[in-house]
């Protein structure tokens, strides 16, 4: 199925079986003229969001992040699918709904290994490939609790915090290298995000939180950010205006803020 006909760019979307990574697939299938690779675990899923965008528009990559294989075997076995990968976007990953006082140190582990680790084992495995094409963009999708912390959220909120620390830096290594780096910084979506979030012990909570449910759709939030991918920008925000407060307050009245997110409605 390779081929090196430039026309149109190969995307690579994780947490394409869900949420997020599945709007954008499609939203991506309608207005770009792109091949996209999707990955995820859940094979069926993915097999019918192939089937909606169109078999010659995509391949399926099914595989668990956090396992054992070497993630340049994945790059490899990726990128013979369509004979490049022009952009990965980063969207798998899980959230969580515990305080610090009852989670299990496991759990941080565990959420660090989705959210941080399996991006940076990525990142290091395509970056080769990147330069040697001379261009590539990762596309991260943190949170807007990259950006500050919220009450239930203590290692979902570190994890992407963690992700700015090192894809920031990444981005400076490779800025004249034609690689764009681009975090994006979703507010409450409504997906399966806190239905698959875990609770203090590691288990998935089983519940759509009042928040997500109220959140931006995924098909809006994937029309916003195909748009800002396309841009220069090198971090973005996309949500609601709720969120969008508490990054100002954040940034200019931190003070203000520390009352104001214990005081907010997080679920
Ligand atoms: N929804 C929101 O309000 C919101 C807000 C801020 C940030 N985000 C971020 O947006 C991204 C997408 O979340 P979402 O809302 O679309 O959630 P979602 O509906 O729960 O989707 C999560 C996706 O991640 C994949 N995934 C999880 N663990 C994986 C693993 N170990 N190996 C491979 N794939 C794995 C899942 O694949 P399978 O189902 O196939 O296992 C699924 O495709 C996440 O990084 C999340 O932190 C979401």
């Amino acid at each position: 199925m390779s081929s090196n006909n430039p026309s149109w760019e190969v995307i690579w979307v994780t947490g394409a079986s869900s949420g997020i990574g599945r709007a954008l697939s499609v939203e991506l299938a309608r207005v770009k003229d792109c091949r996209l690779i999707l990955s995820g675990r859940d094979h069926e899923r993915l097999e019918s969001l192939k089937n909606e965008i169109g078999q010659d528009r995509a391949c399926i990559y099914a595989f668990e992040l956090t396992g054992d294989a070497a993630m340049e075997e994945h790059v490899q076995s990726v990128q013979r699918l369509w004979g490049r990968i022009d952009r990965v976007v980063l969207s798998a990953g899980v959230s969580q709904r515990s305080f610090v006082l009852d989670t299990d140190f496991s759990v941080y582990q565990k959420i660090f290994d989705i959210n941080f680790f399996s991006n940076v084992r990525l990142a290091k495995a395509l970056l080769p490939l990147f330069l040697e094409q001379g261009r590539g963009a990762f596309h991260v999708v943190s949170s807007v609790v990259g950006k500050f912390g919220t009450p239930w959220r203590s290692a979902y909120s570190a994890s992407k915090h963690a992700l700015h620390g090192f894809f920031d830096s990444l981005r400076a290594e490779v800025y004249n290298k034609n690689i764009k780096v681009q975090i994006i910084c979703p507010g409450f979506v409504n997906t399966q995000i806190s239905y698959n979030a875990l609770n203090e012990h590691g288990e998935k909570t089983g519940v759509l939180d009042k928040a997500q449910a109220h959140g931006l759709s995924a098909e809006a939030f994937a029309m916003q950010m195909v748009r800002k991918m396309f841009s220069t920008k090198q971090e973005v925000f996309i949500g609601g205006g709720k969120e969008r407060f508490g990054l100002f307050l954040k940034r200019f009245f931190p003070e203000f803020f520390a009352s104001f997110v214990a005081r907010s409605k997080v679920r």
